[in-house]
């Protein structure tokens, strides 16, 4: 997912425009939030005007909504504020109406919005995955310690979807009445807010208010934050959420990352090479899974054959294959006052 960086943004700023794609145009208006332009995701304000019908159908993209206002009905049953789905891409869903319209964050992740006319799910589509539960009503707020380590109490989180290949997450936040964090964070995936209800305060980037919304790329810093009368919003993440929390409101992205791949190197250095290190993570070609057959102490192959007979041994867990070529641009980076053991 490549989009750039928005914040600040408010969707109440800007007027809604009527969709105009295949099979989604009529009685469906849109804020855009953020967009990938190289596979059409986005994430949207979306209006569905009174008497708005959707016929029974699935989408090429994986899509969650979530309800912030009005009805919704899907099939036989009635979606209000705080409604939220998470729907796999070739889901039929049943027949989607709303009498008196109704106002959702929805949001295309794999896609551009798109509808296929459907009461059969897609034979391809990973079905089982489909939920969708009230999230205000059905849902209890527990600590913001879903991640580590975790953030300042009156955080308060409601899981409402994770991605166990990914870890992605989608999640409901609240901040309680006066809370504060201190502090300074940045990760290192994409993280995603929409502001349901209330205002909070971020150093760098002023009020977020109802409405308000961010698409934030890894390693930028955000925070402290601060909330005077508390706030509810949904948030996403792209993948794993580690809290890297510091005091240095100067620190670019650039630095944040090498701090990051410094602290990874300290808890364990063969995955910091693994991850890190240019040259041992890169595809070239077909000396690649020469490596790979080394470290498994496959034996078979004249590929093998040959790189044993070089005279070079090798007592690390993966093989180098020294190539000119290679040490030409053998650059790493390099963290904190780490030393690495690179034998060349
Ligand atoms: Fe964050």
């Amino acid at each position: 997912m490549a989009r750039p960086h928005i914040e600040p943004f408010c969707d109440r700023d800007e007027a809604f425009k009527k969709l105009m794609l295949p099979n989604l145009a009529g009685g469906m208006r849109y804020k855009m939030l953020s967009l990938d332009g190289d596979s059409g995701a986005c994430s949207m304000t979306c209006q569905f005007d009174a008497g708005y019908r959707r016929t029974p159908g699935f989408s090429w993209s994986e899509w969650e909504m979530i309800i912030i206002e009005g009805e919704m009905k899907v099939g036989d049953k009635v979606w209000r504020k705080g409604q939220y789905c998470y729907v796999p891409a070739g889901y039929a869903m049943p027949e989607m109406t709303s009498e008196q319209g109704c106002l959702a964050l929805v949001m295309y992740n794999t896609g551009a919005p798109s509808h296929e006319e459907s009461t059969e799910h897609h034979p391809l589509g990973q079905v089982d995955l489909y939920h969708d539960v009230d999230s205000f009503m059905d849902l209890a707020w527990a600590p913001g310690n879903v991640t580590k380590p975790s953030v300042a109490a009156g955080c308060m989180i409601k899981l409402l979807n994770y991605n166990p290949i990914s870890h992605a997450m989608t999640f409901l936040y609240c901040m309680t009445p006066n809370f504060y964090q201190d502090n300074i964070s940045y990760h290192d995936c994409a993280e995603e807010g929409y502001h349901l209800w209330g205002t909070s305060w971020m150093m760098q980037f002023g009020d977020v208010p109802t409405g308000g919304y961010f698409w934030r790329p890894a390693y930028i810093n955000h925070g402290a934050f601060a909330s005077e009368y508390g706030c509810i919003a949904l948030g996403r993440t792209d993948s794993k959420l580690f809290n890297h929390f510091h005091y240095n409101p100067w620190s670019t992205p650039v630095a944040n990352a090498n701090r990051s791949e410094a602290r990874i190197y300290q808890r364990d250095p063969l995955l910091y090479k693994w991850a890190f290190s240019k040259d041992h993570n890169h595809p070239h070609g077909p000396e690649d899974f020469e490596q790979t057959m080394v470290r498994r102490g496959d034996e078979e192959g004249h590929d093998i054959a040959r790189y044993k007979s070089d005279g070079k041994t090798h007592d690390h867990w993966h093989g180098h294959h020294h190539h000119d070529e290679h040490s030409e641009h053998h650059h790493h980076h390099h963290g904190d006052g780490n030393d690495h053991h690179h034998h060349h």
